[in-house]
């Protein structure tokens, strides 16, 4: 039986949902992603390492709420937490203590954070991050990633999917504002940063490129388009919406001795619920104050109905004062996850690369003489049809949950055995 078969089979009640699904919404969905052949399946509840479909199939899932879900599907602590708030009410539209906590712990566990902003989605971060370095440095450039992914802002939507010469989509104007440089390529980058200086008002980055492959930047990449930025008067955006609170208490950066003017937060800070965080260095932050500014001397950021809204405040919060508590987490999925790339390295007949930092990890299925996976370039280039399938397969045979071709997630809800499984 072929795996499309078994996972039709088994997946009855989603196939008559996603159909309804497909007459309202377009393609079924409402994130791309989400959609893959010949349907995806219809979650009805989740908790702990497991999504649980319309047809009963539990899932150990891998995709962890696009990665979000650090401590695993509605943990106990941030559910007791959510439920005394929605016994208060769970959306106020005005200045309410649970942001203030959060922030606390944001600022003591980020050094950079001396003032915050919060929206509630990631790619409204970015987008505000840009606008900010625009406005600060006067200059209209925005350098970025081959492949790297900001959300969904028309800042940032260039040269994220191979090949990255194309437009991403039809409707983005002004993309000539957006320069794109090779990733763990220093003397490439700077090539095009130098070209483009007079008028650079900053980098993103992410410290780590995760959807464009799992692949870690080195330190000496970094701190190379850091002094170029600083010496030009640009600014250095670093976006850990991803690896923020990922690996560590914190961020990524101080261990990689970084100095970013902005960084982006969003996913794990959220602890499930819908946010975006904005925060940096208080000069740069206090230029979006609007109070008794011209406009032409502000930045126009901070919008938004639910803005730190109470809900997602005390979720946040909740999962922060859990990873704070509980130290050995990131010890334990960090492990759990070096045991993954290892484990997964020696299968397939040594034809695949895993990479990764910490509890993420991808395999990468090489062809085309590909030995190393550095860039989106080259992760790009390995038989990304190979690796949908695999994650397909899983799906469709083992219970085993990722979105097919992207990179998994391991959070405090998984044991070692669960890695076991996976990689047999
Ligand atoms: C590095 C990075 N930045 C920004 C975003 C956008 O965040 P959101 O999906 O919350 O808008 C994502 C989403 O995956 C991301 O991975």
């Amino acid at each position: 039986m072929s795996y499309i078969t078994e996972y039709k089979k088994k997946t009855k009640n989603s196939a008559k949902l996603f159909a309804k699904s497909l007459k309202l919404h377009v393609n079924g969905v409402s994130h791309n992603i989400r959609y893959y052949e010949p349907y995806p399946f219809v979650v009805k509840s989740s908790g702990g390492k497991n999504l649980v479909d319309v047809d009963n199939n539990k899932y150990t899932d891998y995709w962890m709420g696009h990665w979000s879900l650090i401590l695993g599907h509605a943990p106990s602590k941030v559910k007791e937490s959510l439920k005394k708030q929605i016994e208060k009410s769970w959306m106020y539209g005005t200045v309410n203590e649970q942001t203030i906590l959060l922030s606390e712990l944001i600022s003591k566990a980020v050094p950079v954070a001396e003032k915050i902003r919060y929206v509630t989605s990631g790619t409204e971060a970015t987008m505000y991050a840009v606008r900010l370095a625009r406005s600060v440095t006067g200059r209209k450039i925005i350098a970025k990633i081959d492949g790297g992914w900001h959300g969904y802002t028309s800042d940032l939507l260039k040269s994220v999917n191979w090949p990255f010469t194309e437009s991403e989509s039809s409707g983005v104007v002004n993309e000539e504002k957006i320069v794109s440089i090779p990733y763990n390529d220093l003397e490439g980058s700077l090539q095009i940063l130098k070209k483009h200086a007079k008028d650079l008002a900053g980098v993103i980055i992410e410290p780590v490129l995760g959807g464009a492959g799992c692949i870690p930047a080195t330190q000496d990449y970094l701190r190379g388009i850091q002094e170029f930025v600083h010496k030009n008067k640009s600014l250095f955006i670093l976006d850990e919406i991803v690896t923020g609170f990922r690996f560590r208490y914190g961020c990524l950066y101080p261990t990689m001795k970084l100095d970013p003017d902005i960084v982006t937060l969003g996913k794990i800070v959220g602890g499930g619920m819908a946010i975006g965080v904005m925060c940096g260095k208080k000069e740069i932050m206090e230029y979006s104050n609007t109070v008794g500014k011209k406009k032409s001397e502000r930045s126009y950021v901070g919008g938004g109905t639910f803005s730190a809204n109470p809900s997602s405040m005390t979720t946040g919060y909740a999962t922060l004062s859990v990873l704070k508590n509980g130290k050995s987490i990131y010890s334990k999925i960090n492990n759990l996850g070096e045991y993954a790339r290892k484990e997964l390295s020696k299968s397939f007949d040594g034809k695949v690369i895993v990479t990764g930092k910490g509890s993420l990890f991808m395999t990468h299925f090489v062809k085309d003489g590909i030995t190393e996976v550095t860039n989106a370039t080259q992760a790009s280039m390995c038989d990304v049809k190979a690796l949908r399938d695999y994650h397909f397969k899983m799906i469709a045979h083992d219970g085993i949950f990722f979105l097919p071709g992207k990179l998994g997630a391991i959070s405090n809800a998984h044991e070692k055995s669960d890695i076991k499984k996976m990689i047999q």
